[in-house]
């Protein structure tokens, strides 16, 4: 659905603060997806006349993007509130909730309750109302909740301001059908929908044209993209495009974009079309996201996650041997219910075989809603903490030994801008997304240069 109407509020936003110099901040808390929201929420402010700040006691208008995954992001907003809530006192700034956090009941009423100073509260199917909420809010001189329980339509056309000049986010689908046990995602973000192919087509190309050299393509699980249309009769295979390896094909082929990325692909998902997609578009970057969760075929089971250890160790099999220059990174999940040390074993068992480049790693955090939170066997936070401490302490031995690797290779490295640390050295990333410095040049910023490595610190090589 193209936005119209919401998009009128924009304008009597800016005509209600006409000449007024009116500051926003925004804080997000959540994931690529959540990132990609804000930019759309920074669109929309900067449209109304907002400028942005980094400041808190300079901002007008505060807005969260929240996040509800794991517990900490709730406790990280809840604290923040607290900050703001003497700002307000003292120069009236509007507050405004948005995002994943508040698309759970439980949340919204506590908001409510031991917070009511906040002025708009808004979900992830009313991003698009943004400009509405607060225009109602600043006029009425009150309180507005926007949610909505039902899955939001796609929504196009929003404005939008971006975070990078070089690498950007689309968006392809949103929501998630798979309902892992420990995880709220399908509950604040509804059901899997994908965008039409065009305007995916569109957004990319305007991208290029701008200048972007690099995009990541977003979804909770992006392999799946059009797979509920296919089923709805909504695409034919006739289509070009009616699946993610026939969209990965059609971007590779837009002139100016350099590099493709694409985050979360789920192993299930992961058909030989990908494969053989990731294969043969040179722009693909080789560096795939592979989230294991657990090495447990035991805990996978009980996760809900629909393969085996076996089978996610063949699928890896498969996918090195038919990917030249794979390299993989994954998530992983430590203290999910009834995990016992054999299955935990397995987890260190996987990591050690597949050598991740990178390992996202997480302590299990129950979820209200979610079926895993009701399950018997709950892991003590000590056993929790010890095992993700052994987990950490492996997967640094294996970067380290990876960094090693590294040394004396040649990488082609996009330059995305100056070091924040030390502007003497530029700063880029290796098709394999491993941060690589080098010592200032002119002209460099935005092109893929191959560099040779000199030196690995854990986090980042130094290249000339
Ligand atoms: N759709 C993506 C990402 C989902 S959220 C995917 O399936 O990969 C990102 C990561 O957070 C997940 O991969 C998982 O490792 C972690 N996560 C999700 N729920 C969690 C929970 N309740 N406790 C701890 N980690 C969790
Ligand atoms: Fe959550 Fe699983 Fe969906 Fe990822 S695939 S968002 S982990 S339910
Ligand atoms: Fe968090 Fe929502 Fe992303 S719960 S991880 S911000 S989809």
């Amino acid at each position: 659905m193209q936005v119209k109407e919401e998009l009128e509020y924009l304008a009597k936003v800016k005509n209600m603060l006409a000449g007024k110099a009116q500051k926003y901040m925004i804080l997000t808390m959540g994931c690529q997806l959540n990132e990609n929201d804000s930019e759309k929420l920074c669109g929309m402010m900067e449209e109304m006349g907002y400028t942005k700040t980094e400041n808190l006691e300079d901002a007008n208008l505060v807005v969260f993007n929240t996040c509800c995954v794991r517990e900490n992001a709730e406790d990280r907003l809840f604290g923040k509130l607290g900050e703001v809530k003497k700002q307000k006192e003292q120069n009236g700034t509007i507050i405004a909730i948005g995002g994943c956090m508040m698309q759970e009941p439980h949340i919204v009423e506590k908001l409510k309750k031991s917070y009511p100073f906040v002025d708009v509260i808004f979900g992830t199917h009313t991003l698009h109302h943004f400009p509405k909420d607060l225009y109602e809010s600043i006029q009425k001189n009150g309180k507005i909740q926007d949610l909505l329980d039902i899955d939001g339509e796609i929504i196009e056309g929003l404005p939008i301001v971006r975070d990078h000049s070089i690498k950007a986010s689309v968006t392809i689908m949103n929501g998630c059908n798979n309902f892992c046990t420990y995880c709220i995602v399908p509950y604040v973000r509804g059901r899997e929908r994908s965008r039409k192919p065009e305007d995916i087509l569109a957004e990319v190309k305007e991208l290029a044209e701008k200048g972007y050299k690099e995009i990541t393509l977003l979804g909770q699980n992006v392999n799946s993209y059009l797979r509920v249309e296919r089923k709805q009769g909504l695409v034919s295979e006739e289509q070009e495009i009616h699946s993610f390896a026939t969209l990965l094909r059609a971007i590779n082929k837009i002139e100016g974009i350099e590099r493709i990325r694409f985050v979360s692909p789920h192993p299930k998902d992961f058909t030989d079309d990908v494969i053989e997609a990731i294969r043969d578009c040179e722009k693909v970057c080789k560096l795939i996201h592979l989230p294991l969760q657990s090495g447990s075929s035991k805990v996978l089971k009980e996760m809900n996650r629909q393969y085996t250890k076996e089978q996610f160790l063949n699928l890896v099999k498969k996918m090195e041997e038919k990917i030249p220059n794979l390299t993989l990174s994954t998530d992983i999940i430590v203290g999910f219910p009834n995990e016992t040390e054999e299955d935990f074993e397995d987890t260190l068992d996987v990591v050690r075989k597949v050598k991740f480049e990178q390992v996202y790693m997480f302590i299990y955090s129950r979820r209200v809603g979610t079926p895993a939170d009701k399950m018997e066997g709950q892991i003590p936070e000590e056993i929790k903490h010890q095992r993700f401490d052994r987990l950490k302490k492996l997967v640094e031995e294996q970067i380290e030994e990876k960094n090693q690797k590294y040394v004396g290779t040649i990488q082609n490295v996009l330059i995305e801008g100056e070091s924040k640390t030390n502007p003497e050295y530029l700063t880029g990333r290796t098709d394999s997304n491993k941060v690589v410095i080098c010592p200032k040049q002119e002209g460099r910023i935005g092109k893929v240069i191959p560099l040779k490595i000199v030196s690995e610190h854990m986090w980042y090589l130094k290249g000339e």
